[in-house]
């Protein structure tokens, strides 16, 4: 890839982390695309910014939005938990369209916003890497993992690159002690994205999207040669977040689980 994008499409910019790449990310492509269900307001100071407005779950507007994209920074969907229908017309309706037009408009490289939570049953008291067993923690998970399924096989019949990346917990600044261990600072994020847009041949990667942490739990060897190392460490909001609230017993799944209170979450099922 290497030289600059010529389209590259934001899904989910009116989110949390659409929103933070949408500014911070103009210099990437000579146009970037945003898209979202919600309607999105314009930006300033970027003339060359397109906007359309799209569900995920409708083809044809997919088809619409991806056209003449070389590069997608996959954010948008169902973002926690939900009832079966929000999270397959989102997140499984939704991302089959996404790598259905992907490939019929020619798009070869997708930015893939996985979750920890497809893997949430791991123990956060061991360093897992990019061949730890799917053990989804929730339908959201579940739907991640089939995402993360999705973009293999896109790569293994097409060629479609993407780097699928696990976010951890990705906010402005940690919130508890549990994100001591899973902290994804934007900055480290907006690297990230910027090096899978820029590695000349990425594949299709699995990632651990998390900061720089004295707490460990995820070894991102398998994927050095993106020439990405974060630089945010929790650590430095130990402090604060010690004054500020109670630090939950050592055996709460905070601790013990990688999707913390998502494993006892109860699934919406049918009875
Ligand atoms: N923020 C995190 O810590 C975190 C952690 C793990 C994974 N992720 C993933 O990263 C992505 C972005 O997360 P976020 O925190 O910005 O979430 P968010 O909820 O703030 O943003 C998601 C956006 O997707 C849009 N959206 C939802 N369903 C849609 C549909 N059917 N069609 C079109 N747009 C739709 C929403 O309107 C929203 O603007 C999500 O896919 C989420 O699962 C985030």
């Amino acid at each position: 890839m290497v030289k600059k994008l010529n389209r590259l499409l934001i899904t989910g910019a009116s989110g949390a982390l659409g929103s933070h790449c949408r500014q911070h990310l103009k210099d990437i492509a000579r146009i970037v695309r945003v898209t979202d269900k919600l309607e999105l307001a314009k930006s300033k100071g970027n003339q060359s910014e397109e906007i359309i407005n799209c569900d995920l779950s409708d083809y044809e507007a997919v088809l619409e939005v991806t056209k003449e994209c070389d590069g997608i920074l996959h954010f948008g969907g169902q973002a926690t938990e939900a009832d079966w229908n929000t999270v397959r017309d989102s997140n499984i309706e939704g991302l089959y369209n996404l790598y259905e037009t992907a490939r019929l408009n020619g798009c070869k490289r997708i930015f893939f916003a996985s979750s920890i939570h497809a893997i949430g049953f791991h123990p956060l008291t061991k360093i897992i890497d990019h061949q730890a067993t799917i053990r989804p923690d929730t339908l959201y998970g579940a739907s991640k993992a089939f995402g993360e399924a999705l973009a293999r096989m896109y790569f293994e019949k097409f060629g479609i690159e993407t780097a699928c990346v696990r976010i951890a917990s990705c906010q402005p600044t940690p919130q508890n002690h549990r994100m001591l261990a899973t902290w994804f600072s934007y900055n480290d994020l907006v690297e990230l994205v910027k090096a899978v847009f820029r590695v000349p041949v990425l594949g299709c990667p699995i990632i651990y999207g998390v900061s720089n942490n004295d707490r460990k739990w995820a070894n991102n060897d398998a994927v050095k040669y993106l020439g990405w190392s974060p630089s945010d460490n929790a650590n430095d909001y130990n402090e604060k977040i010690s004054h500020d609230m109670e630090e939950p017993p050592s055996t709460s799944d905070d601790f013990n689980f990688i999707g913390g209170p998502f494993v006892s979450f109860d699934i919406m099922t049918k009875d």
